[in-house]
């Protein structure tokens, strides 16, 4: 079979930024954990809505609304393709995946006592939605220690599934790590919990961008994603939900689309998926989404997952020779998809961050990356964080490596 190697050149040109040109530099854009950048063929789809059919769906009986009700559609069938949903309407638009997360969280109708089980490398919208309800109504929140290594603990899950039992009505846990790349064992965790007929919410935000995803293979309960980072416009995102988990749930926005009919006393709810999309929506974004769903099948996301990989360990493998450097969290560069977090020991890592950018254009993210509880356990201040997409190069990492060189020579 001839193997042909993957070339983010192929894919660059459809990238405008990657072409500005900012004193006298390309940008290197690193920051693909926060949000990807976009293409012309999603940006064209958001500029078509506005400028061919600004009007609303599934209301207006004219060309315009007759127009955004099949592009509306059109968008939730890619992404029911591109999750691998058995039916659209297990699709649920949302403004991102933390409001997902919260759908899912303030549907489920949970109580004193009951108890949702997270990992210890949650993203703030993965802990918040649950500490709210331990506030508000005694929900209990438990959340497993990583190894050594900083990888799952399966042996300790399944302790805690097994003492808690009866009482646990939720594994709500992350996919891929925004800290490092690392990718927890779902479908392990899945199983597990499905032996305990406990459903699972996968915060999914941060691997649908990076590898081939089907939901009915992983028999996942509900999944939770966000379109800004997988080159899709911001504010907007999906809940994927089995449908007989979605009608358990109780819509948590409600209004215009969400019902049938009212009357001055009461209202009938809506089928899914509208029971749970109140109001107008994005429906350029949603376009947009569609398009960036079409475009990464088109790339095709082992693909994706490769190329990140190879740069990764390329990265690691120069980085590391650097002096005062350390990586932070998973330290096997095999396990950490496209992500990278280091600090230069005797630097402040925003220091660094905006020393890079000075240098030669390279956008990373610094801090503790909304994972504040994370860092707090660990008593570490914060990172760097390299993150890597399919349209980035060896090139480009090549320019970050001497810039670190330098950089790390004049810490403390
Ligand atoms: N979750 C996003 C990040 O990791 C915001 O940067």
């Amino acid at each position: 079979m001839l193997f042909i190697k993957f070339n983010p050149n192929n894919y660059r040109e459809d990238f405008t930024v990657l072409s500005k040109n900012i004193r006298g530099q390309a940008p290197i854009y690193f920051d693909n954990a926060c949000m990807t950048l976009r293409p012309k063929q999603v940006v064209d789809k958001i500029t078509e809505y506005y400028n061919e059919y600004p009007g609303c769906h599934g209301r207006s009986g004219h060309k315009f609304g007759a127009k955004v009700t099949i592009e509306f559609d059109k968008a939730r069938r890619s992404v029911q393709k591109f999750l691998g949903a058995k039916h659209k309407d297990e699709i649920i638009f949302t403004k991102n995946a933390t409001e997902a997360i919260n759908l899912v969280a303030h549907g489920m109708d949970l109580q004193d006592g009951d108890v949702v089980i997270n990992s210890d490398r949650e993203h703030s919208s993965n802990i918040v939605p649950w500490l709210e309800l331990h506030k508000d109504r005694g929900v209990e929140r438990i959340y497993i220690p990583s190894k050594k290594d900083e990888t799952f603990d399966l042996v300790a899950y399944e302790t805690e599934l097994h003492k808690n039992k009866g009482k646990v009505k939720l594994v709500s846990i992350v996919y891929t790590s925004n800290l490092d790349g690392y990718t927890l064992p779902v479908k392990d965790i899945i199983k597990r919990a499905h032996r305990y007929k406990i459903p699972v919410l996968l915060d999914a935000a941060q691997a649908a961008p990076h590898q081939e995803i089907n939901v009915q293979e992983l028999d996942v309960d509900f999944l939770a994603i966000s379109s800004h980072k997988m080159c899709g416009p911001t504010g907007v995102g999906a809940l994927y939900g089995k449908r007989s988990q979605l009608e358990k749930l109780k819509p948590f926005i409600t209004g215009g689309s969400t019902v049938v009919n009212t009357t001055y006393t009461n209202y009938e709810l809506a089928e899914l998926p509208a029971r749970f999309e109140a109001g107008l929506q994005n429906y350029s974004g949603v376009a947009g989404f569609g398009v960036a769903c079409e475009y990464l099948q088109n790339v095709k996301l082992d693909k994706i997952s490769k190329h990140e990989n190879v740069l990764t360990r390329y990265f690691q493998e120069k980085l590391t020779a650097i002096p005062k450097v350390k990586i932070v969290g998973v330290q096997d560069p095999r396990l950490r998809g496209g992500i990278t977090s280091f600090v230069i020991e005797g630097m402040n890592y925003h220091d660094t961050a905006l020393l890079l950018d000075e240098a030669a254009n390279i956008m990373c993210r610094s801090g503790q990356h909304c994972l504040h509880s994370w860092f707090n356990s660990r008593k570490i201040l914060g990172s760097v964080r390299a993150s890597f997409y399919f349209y980035n190069t060896k090139q480009e990492i090549d320019i970050m490596i001497e810039a670190l060189k330098k950089i790390a020579s004049m810490s403390k």
